[in-house]
């Protein structure tokens, strides 16, 4: 299901630039992959900029890294000395997010984890001031769980695709990916230890700030 009129989106786009040229590049390069649509792309790697940039984070936690994209757009409101720990469960798609990485600016600031990210994240311990959900459906819940106890107040999770397509909008759920995304909205819906606002950007973007 197309979510967002082109025209808007097209629009939105024009009067939002993403004029860092590394990100341009990434963005071409990804044209032929396969699984194009899994990066942020301009629009939201903008947003997701902006929150950085005005949460001014010291440990952001990125659950799903695909080529890199929405890290180096998240690295960027890191404080001086700030990390930006981002997992990726292919070898190869790490290989390159690792070499676009290498490219930029932040590249210290950003550590790549390569494997499960339910069996990373419990050794990272660090304090996230800002966490960003988008690997797989199925993993939403759990990542959640895993990172809200351990957050102080005013800390952000940003969860993507929480429209799944369009698919969370039908009366009977199909598939395995939007039945877990239905969940999981759900469960933050009836968290009383966050805040949320659900926007219709894109695939869906859910803000989450701890109380
Ligand atoms: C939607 S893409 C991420 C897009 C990226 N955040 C962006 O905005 O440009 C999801 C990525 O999560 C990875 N992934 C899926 N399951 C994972 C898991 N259990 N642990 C870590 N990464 C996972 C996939 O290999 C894929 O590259």
């Amino acid at each position: 299901m197309e979510l967002i009129n082109p025209k808007a989106q097209s629009y939105a786009e024009h009067f939002s630039p993403q004029e860092d040229a590394l990100l341009n590049q990434i963005e071409l390069e990804t044209l032929n992959h396969p699984e194009k649509q899994m990066l942020s792309g301009p629009l939201q790697g903008k947003l997701l900029e902006m929150f950085s940039q005005i949460t001014r984070p010291r440990y952001i936690l990125e659950i799903g890294t695909f080529v890199g994209y929405s890290s180096l757009c998240l690295a960027r409101g890191l404080v001086p000395g700030g990390e930006l720990h981002t997992l990726e469960l292919s070898g190869e798609t790490a290989a390159v997010a690792r070499a676009n990485f290498k490219k930029s600016k932040t590249d210290g600031k950003i550590i790549l984890h390569t494997g499960n990210a339910l069996e990373i994240i419990p050794k990272l311990g660090k304090p996230w001031d800002l966490v960003f959900i988008d690997a797989d459906k199925t993993g939403y819940s759990d990542y959640y769980r895993m990172v809200v106890p351990g957050l102080k107040s005013g800390a952000l999770i940003l969860a993507d695709n929480v429209l799944f397509h369009g698919q969370v909008l039908e009366k009977k759920l199909k598939g395995k990916n939007a039945k877990a995304i239905q969940a999981f909205n759900e469960m933050v819906l009836h968290d009383s230890r966050v805040e949320k606002v659900m926007i219709t950007m894109r695939d869906g973007l859910l803000l989450i700030r701890k109380k």
